[in-house]
């Protein structure tokens, strides 16, 4: 095996070993893809500003992420069926980041259950909720977080209705996976995925399968999203959340200053400036576009967290400069667990934070909260700053 150095390495060993419908999924966004292609051109245009001669010998990427220290400014983002890239992987991700000292995020639509995660997990971990047309189910989803000592609940904003994904389609994407010859003879070349599912807990979804009356398995994911999301989901809704979660609620999928405003109106504790990674409104900007004007109407008032296209310490620097607190990966873990499992989370985490310590010395930081816009180099070529 080649050796693995950054996140990129990551994903291309978990293209060989994941099966394609799994590896497209989450390799893929929306539509045209235009918004995911805007995350990453968007960052990689941000150029940081080199600073010599400072003494960060004794620099740190510990931080706080609601009022929990962290030790490097992540979060593991909400990943549906997490679990397909490699058997039990909410399981396997939420050991490692709780091994790197970061939060883990798990969806409503994993496989591993919110009690299956909390039976193995040496810490508290966040839960992301999506309101379905049932609202007893999403109070009953909101009721077992709670019994889990789920330590934030994240509402994710932007997915009343599915953006559609055409490799998905194309694919048959479902959940379990569907046997027909293509995908069979996909499958028969990962032999380490098919160990890994089959002795895994669960392969469907462990929060809503056995627990909403009618589901008892899914077939097509997308058809089945879209008959169970709530495309009526409003302020209303935030509020009577709010009301029956007392701990830290984070509201996820905010592009837009108004939206910010009115999420702070609504109690929020923090919101991820985020465009679900390029997976929904194709044609929206960059998450990171999206952040200064954000944090510069809410930043005092709410805790910043940002996500899109991360895939390295430089981009949390790019983040963290622009006003975030910390930021969510999703991409970048998934690969490291499609390749690794459990050892590539950590890896891919690892990574990160080993980049961004260096950046923070070439750039002349010593600590995460004295990163700000002065390391950002403020034009491109030529330069006139
Ligand atoms: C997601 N995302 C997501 N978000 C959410 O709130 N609930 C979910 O179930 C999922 N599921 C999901 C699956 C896959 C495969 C991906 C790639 C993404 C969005 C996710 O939490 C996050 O916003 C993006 O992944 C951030 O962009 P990057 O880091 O992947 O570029």
């Amino acid at each position: 095996m080649a050796t693995i150095t950054c996140i990129e390495d990551l994903r291309a060993l978990a293209r060989r070993r994941v099966p394609k419908m799994f590896f497209d999924y989450a390799e893929s966004g929306s539509y045209a893809e235009e918004t995911l292609a805007a995350n990453r051109r968007d960052l990689e245009a941000i150029l940081l500003r080199q600073k010599i001669l400072v003494d960060v010998s004794k620099r740190s990427t510990a931080t706080k992420i609601l009022g929990k220290p962290a030790a490097v400014p992540l979060v593991l983002a909400p990943i549906g069926l997490c679990g397909m890239q490699r058997g039990n992987g909410e399981i396997l991700a939420a050991k490692a980041a709780a091994k790197a000292g970061v939060p883990f995020c798990l969806s409503t639509m994993s496989v591993c259950s919110i009690e299956d995660v909390a039976e193995e997990a040496s810490e508290p971990f966040w839960f992301q909720l999506y309101v379905m047309r049932d609202r007893k189910f999403a109070q009953s989803l909101i009721e077992r977080a709670k019994a889990a000592k789920c330590s934030a609940l994240v509402l994710t904003v932007d997915l009343q209705v599915l953006g559609q994904r055409h490799r998905d389609i194309k694919n048959g994407l479902s959940v379990p996976p569907k046997m027909k010859l293509a995908n069979l003879i996909d499958i028969a070349t990962k032999p380490a995925w098919i160990k890994s599912v089959l002795s895994a807990k669960r392969r469907t979804f462990g929060n809503i399968v056995g627990h909403v009356e009618g589901v008892a398995d899914t077939s097509s994911l997308g058809e089945w999203v879209q008959s169970q999301f709530d495309p009526a989901l409003s302020w209303e809704d935030v509020k009577w959340i709010r009301g029956a979660w007392k701990g830290p609620l984070v509201l996820k999928g905010i592009l837009e200053v108004e939206d910010a405003k009115l999420a702070v109106e609504h109690g929020a504790d923090a919101i991820v400036v985020s465009n679900h990674g390029g997976r929904q409104l194709d044609g929206a900007p960059s998450s990171i576009s999206a952040l200064p004007n954000i944090a510069e109407a809410v930043g005092s008032k709410v805790e910043l967290l940002f996500d899109g296209g991360v895939r390295s310490g430089q981009d949390v620097m790019r983040a963290l400069a622009l006003g975030a607190k910390a930021c969510m990966i999703g991409r970048a873990y998934i690969y490291g667990l499609g390749a690794l499992g459990e050892e590539g989370v950590g890896e891919a985490i690892g990574f990160i934070r080993k980049e961004l310590e260096t950046t923070m010395a070439l750039t002349g930081m010593n600590t995460i909260g004295e990163i700000g816009p002065q390391v950002i180099a403020k034009s491109g070529w030529p330069r006139n700053d």
